[in-house]
Formats: structure tokens, C-alpha cells, sequence
């Protein structure tokens, strides 16, 4: 129960803890009353030479910053991965190269489509974003829960996140909007029935899979690469919320996830993840029956098996919220030497986003925020807002005669040429058999009956929301997935629709 767990409790802790200091003014000047503004007598106006009042708002008028645009509700944790097993003939990242060998990182979750106090157990994809702080740098994953995703070509993605997000008159979620694209782009499939299968609602953050989703590369010491996806499977097990209890929480308990992952912790509880990947080499990506770089599709696991690498484990909460988790800034360009992205137009596409809402977000100098990159740093970059880390009394300019930062050429290897040749042209894949294939061995052969009922049942609960066209369309877009399929959506809808009119 939330009045008694370890997150309610936090504020008696901290005062078990720590003995209070004097009040100061942003500057260090001590405050002597607290309570009450200066005025002109007890009933008089206030006087503009208040300036601890002043200061007071004025930093209170800034108190926000921007929220993130997708994946504005979030957890966020500590902790570190553990290597566990020897990948390093495949990637020369310091990160793997012994066994036993831990390097800290962060966590964090999100949701994806609602505002920063929407509810956690909503059906939408999960964020799992991981910043492993090595010591080449920082390295960020910033994966879902899921290894797949609606589409495969970025300029697609701010449409696509328009249709979860509110409609622009109405300022109401809009099933329509989904509806419609997803309808219009059979690319959305395979995920589609995977939201609104029962993993569409995780029962928290700990009972879920993290995937880097992407396809990446990585370098060996010999600078020969292999192409790469990554898993971190839950050590909880996998638990999902059923769409009435989870809406019941919307209600009861909107922070649910959020509270459950910080009691997990505070408790000593500490939450896991076993972390594989999977290999492709260059050859076998260029005779593969699909398209290695496309985000919609999985790999096969039994042509291409998972390995063990190691653990991910949380064992800390933050101790800012604000400083720590709002303020983080996961990046996919954050790399380190041994792994790089892969051609994935949609990994491509992310390279440029994310530091560029952060600059937006948070302010040029975000890297220098120590959650961000606790590293010192040895650059020619210099001054901007809140520039706290400037580096000195260093040349500025490269090259130079000064003893400015030298380049490294020891990891030159772990960069290696690449021959690329092909049409310019603005390529949009024809409707390709595989976008349904997957969605239909998802159908057939993962979801046992019940299963199967209940994604009828998620499907038909949101399609009877929309116009008769959009619902035509869905349906008849399913019979390329699988006819029996799309014949229990179409029953069930005229069940819901039959419902509707006798009320
Ligand atoms: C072209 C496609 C995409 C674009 C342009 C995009 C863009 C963004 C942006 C602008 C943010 C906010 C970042 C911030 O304010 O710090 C974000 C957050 C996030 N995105 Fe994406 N995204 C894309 C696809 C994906 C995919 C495919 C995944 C997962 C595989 C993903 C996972 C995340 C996660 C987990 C966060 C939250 C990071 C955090 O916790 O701070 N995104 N995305």
C-alpha cells in the first residue's frame, strides 16, 4: 500500500538522516524569516527591494523545461552490467573486454505517447533506455520494449507520433488518427498486434524485456564487424496488466510503475535483466530473406541464436528526480569505439534527433550536466549557456602548437572503410510480402487461444471507436495476415457495434 511503502516513507528517511542547515538565497546569503514577504506595515503592499521574495518566483516561474516530446512520462534507476561471458571476438568495446568486469550505468523507462502526468499502465510501447557510463565514453541504448516498431523510414516518424498524441482541434486522443495510418502503412503490422497483444500493457517496469531494437555493428580488435542486435530479457519474468486492472490503476494509482520500481529498490529487491546478443555477419546480411536493417522485422533465433554477454542490474534510486531522470539525455549517437550503427534508415534517422531536441530541451551544454557525462572531456568546444565545464585556460582552435587534445589513432582499427554504392532516390519499399509474414507467424504461432482472444477483444475495444471506413479497411488489411483472423475481427466488431445500437 502506497501509505505505508518505502516511497511514502522517503521524506521520514530523510530526516532520519540529515539534520537541517540555514536557508539561503541562491547566492549564499543566509535567510533570516521565511514566512512572510516585507511589506509596509502587516497589511500594506509589498515592497520591490524584496528581493529574496523576487528571486523566489522568478525561479519558480522557470521551474519547467520542455518535456520530452515522445516518452515524457518516465523512471528512472542506477546501477551497473556485469559481463558474463566472452563476446570479444566479435566487439573490442572496453565495455566486454573481461569477464566479471562492471560498469555503472543508468536506466530509464517511459511510456511513449503521453505527457509527462499521464497514467503508466496505458497500452503503448515501452521506453528502456540504457547509459553505460565505459570507460571509452558513454554509450547509450536507447531501446523499447520491443524488438520491432511500427516503421522503417524516420521521415515517417513525426506523423506517425502526431496520430498517438492529441488531436489538433479537439485536443482529444484520436483513435482515428492511429487507425488511419496504420491502415495506410501495412509496415505497422507486426507491432501493432504486438501492442495490442497482452505485452501491449506491462505490469510495471520490471517484468518486461528490453531490446536495442536497431540493427548496430560491432568491431573486433582486427577491425572485422559483424552485424548485431541486442536483448536484455527480464530475470522477474515476464507480466503483463490485463486492460480492466490497468485501468482501474489509471485511475487508483496513475504512478504506478513509477512506484513499484522505486519500492523494488528501496527494499533491496533489485531488479535484473540478462543482456545476449544476436550476430549477423556482412555476408549473410547481404543474402538474408529480409532486410536486415528494417526495423519492423525480428531476426530468426534459430538462425541466429542468442548469446549470453552479461547483466544489467538496478540496485540504486535516484537521488534528484529532476536532476537525475528529467534532466538525462539518452542519445542513440552516443557511441563508443567497436560499436557503430548500421545502415537502419530509421537508427540513421535517430543519430540527428535526439542531441538535437536535447539542445532544445535541456541547452547546449547538456553534456556537461554530470548524469549526462560524468567524463572529463578534452575537446575544442566552448562557452554557451551554462557553459560550467569550459575547459580552461586550453587552446580553443585544432589544430594548434599548444598542447591542445591530440586525435587517438590507437582505435583507428575499430573504424573500418566502407565501400557504399547505390541509386539517390527517396526509396519507399513497396508493400513488401514480409510485412505481413511476421504478423502472421505472431498470429499462428506464438499467441495460444486465450491469447488470441484477448487481442481481438484489445483490437476491437479501439476500432469500434473509429469511422466505418477505417474499420472496413482494418479488417480487410488483416485477411492478408490470416483469414481466420481477420473473419474473428469482424464478427466481434459487429458483436461491439450490434451492442452499441440496442443501448
Ligand atoms: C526515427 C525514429 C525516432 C525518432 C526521430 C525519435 C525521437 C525521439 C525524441 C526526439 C525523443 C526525446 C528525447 C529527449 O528529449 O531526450 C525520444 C525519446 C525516446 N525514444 Fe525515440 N525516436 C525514434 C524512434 C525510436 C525507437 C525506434 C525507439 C526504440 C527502439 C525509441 C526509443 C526512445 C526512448 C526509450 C526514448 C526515451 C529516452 C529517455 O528515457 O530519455 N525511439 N525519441
Amino acid at each position: 500500500m502506497s501509505s505505508i511503502d518505502k516511497a511514502a516513507k522517503q521524506l521520514e528517511e530523510y530526516a532520519k538522516n540529515n539534520s537541517s542547515s540555514v536557508t539561503t538565497t541562491a547566492s549564499g546569503a543566509r535567510v533570516i524569516v521565511k514566512d512572510a514577504t516585507e511589506t509596509v506595515g502587516p497589511r500594506g503592499p509589498i515592497l520591490l527591494r524584496d528581493v529574496h521574495f523576487l528571486e523566489e518566483i522568478a525561479h519558480f516561474d522557470r521551474e519547467r523545461i520542455p518535456e520530452r516530446v515522445v516518452h515524457a512520462k518516465g523512471a528512472g534507476a542506477f546501477g551497473y552490467f556485469e559481463v558474463t561471458h566472452d563476446i570479444s571476438k566479435y566487439c573490442a568495446a572496453k565495455i566486454f573486454d573481461t569477464i566479471g568486469k562492471r560498469t555503472p550505468l543508468a536506466v530509464r523507462f517511459s511510456t511513449v505517447g503521453g505527457e509527462s502526468g499521464s497514467a503508466d499502465t496505458v497500452r503503448d510501447p515501452r521506453g528502456f533506455a540504457v547509459k553505460f557510463y565505459t570507460e571509452d565514453g558513454v554509450w547509450d541504448l536507447v531501446g523499447n520494449n520491443t524488438p520491432i516498431f511500427f516503421i522503417r523510414d524516420p521521415i515517417l516518424f513525426p506523423s506517425f507520433i502526431h496520430t498517438q498524441k492529441r488531436n489538433p482541434q479537439t485536443h482529444l486522443k484520436d483513435a482515428n488518427m492511429m487507425w488511419d495510418f496504420h491502415t495506410l502503412r501495412p509496415e505497422t503490422m507486426h507491432q501493432w498486434l504486438f501492442l495490442f497483444s497482452d505485452r501491449g500493457i506491462p505490469d510495471g517496469y520490471r517484468h518486461m524485456n528490453g531490446y536495442g531494437s536497431h540493427t548496430f555493428k560491432l568491431v573486433n580488435k582486427d577491425g572485422e564487424y559483424v552485424y548485431c542486435k541486442f536483448h536484455y530479457k527480464t530475470d522477474q519474468g515476464i507480466k503483463n496488466l490485463d486492460s480492466k486492472t490497468a485501468a482501474d490503476l489509471s485511475g487508483s494509482d496513475p504512478d504506478y510503475s513509477i512506484r513499484d520500481l522505486h519500492n523494488a529498490i528501496a527494499n533491496g529487491n533489485y531488479p535484473s535483466w540478462t543482456f545476449y546478443i544476436q550476430v549477423m555477419t556482412p555476408s549473410q546480411a547481404t543474402t538474408y530473406k529480409h532486410n536486415p536493417f528494417d526495423l519492423t522485422k525480428v531476426w530468426s533465433h534459430s538462425e541466429f541464436p542468442l548469446i549470453p554477454v552479461g547483466k544489467i542490474v538496478l540496485d540504486r534510486n535516484p537521488e534528484n528526480y529532476f536532476a537525475e531522470v528529467e534532466q538525462i539525455a539518452m542519445c542513440p549517437s552516443n557511441m563508443v569505439p567497436g560499436i557503430q550503427p548500421s545502415p537502419d534508415r530509421m537508427l540513421q534517422g535517430r543519430l540527428f534527433s535526439y542531441n538535437d531536441t536535447q539542445r532544445h530541451r535541456l541547452g547546449t551544454n547538456f553534456n556537461q550536466l554530470p548524469v549526462n557525462c560524468p567524463f572529463k572531456v578534452s575537446n575544442y568546444q566552448r562557452d554557451g549557456a551554462m557553459a560550467f565545464s569550459n575547459q580552461g585556460s586550453g587552446p580553443n582552435y585544432h589544430p594548434n602548437s599548444f598542447s591542445g587534445p591530440k586525435t587517438d589513432l590507437t582505435v583507428k582499427s575499430l573504424y573500418p572503410k566502407e565501400f557504399l554504392t547505390g541509386d539517390v532516390d527517396r526509396h519507399d519499399d513497396e508493400v513488401v510480402k514480409e510485412d505481413y509474414e511476421q504478423a502472421t507467424a505472431f498470429w499462428r504461432n506464438v499467441l495460444d487461444e486465450p491469447a488470441k482472444q484477448r487481442l481481438i477483444s484489445n483490437l476491437v475495444d479501439s476500432l469500434k471507436l473509429v469511422q466505418d471506413v477505417l474499420q472496413e479497411r482494418a479488417v480487410k488489411s488483416y485477411e492478408k495476415v490470416d483469414l481466420d483472423f481477420s473473419r474473428r475481427v469482424q464478427n466481434q466488431l459487429n458483436t461491439a457495434k450490434r451492442c452499441k445500437a440496442n443501448l
